[in-house]
């Protein structure tokens, strides 16, 4: 059993994310994982400031950041998470403002940690046609530089979204 962070980036709530997400999400919980999904549009989160502030913090601070919107409801399911999984449409060619703004802000979460394994990712991605390569590259920096790793990625199919909650476990 795994606790499951599903952070989504889409801006429509029935729309084409959110049906790879249900697919994940109930090949998920029938293994009996856990899931915390964040719509993140719905919710008040600002840009990183690189104000340092997270810099300033002690070790495993339950508060990272300086800024106090809703990634504080954010930063607890996210310290528990062995799992993350980024779920976006593509807006031009990349993920949307809206998860990356999110991700930034894990910055501060990252720097006060103290220990932890590292997270396992999951990708689930929809788009017109373009393909996202360079978002599956930016994965491989996660991985090098936080010892992440990318377990599985599904992009505009549902059944392999389904495929890789069901090799959770
Ligand atoms: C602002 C915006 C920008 C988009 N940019 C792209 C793009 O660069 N490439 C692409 O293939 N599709 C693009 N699309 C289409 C969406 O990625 C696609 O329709 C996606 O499945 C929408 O997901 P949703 O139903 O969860 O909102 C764009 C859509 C919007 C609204």
């Amino acid at each position: 059993m795994k606790k499951i962070l599903i952070l989504n980036g889409a801006g429509k709530k029935n729309g084409n994310t959110a049906a790879m997400i249900r697919a994940f999400s109930e090949a998920a919980k029938e293994n009996g994982n856990e899931i915390q999904e964040f719509w993140l549009q719905t919710m008040d989160i600002h840009g990183c400031m690189n104000c340092g502030g997270c810099h300033k913090k002690e070790k495993g601070s339950a508060e990272p950041c300086v800024q106090k919107d809703d990634m504080y409801r954010i930063y607890p399911a996210f310290r528990e998470a062995e799992v993350i999984v980024f779920a976006s449409p593509v807006y031009w060619w990349d993920i949307t403002g809206t998860l990356k703004t999110a991700i930034d802000r894990l910055y501060a979460p990252m720097v006060t940690a103290s220990g932890g394994s590292p997270k396992q990712i999951v990708l689930l991605m929809t788009s017109g046609g373009s393909p996202i390569d360079h978002v599956l590259d930016w994965c491989q920096n996660l991985k090098s530089w936080l010892h992440w790793k990318l377990v599985g990625s599904a992009m505009n199919d549902v059944e392999q979204a389904k495929q890789i909650g069901e090799g959770i476990q």
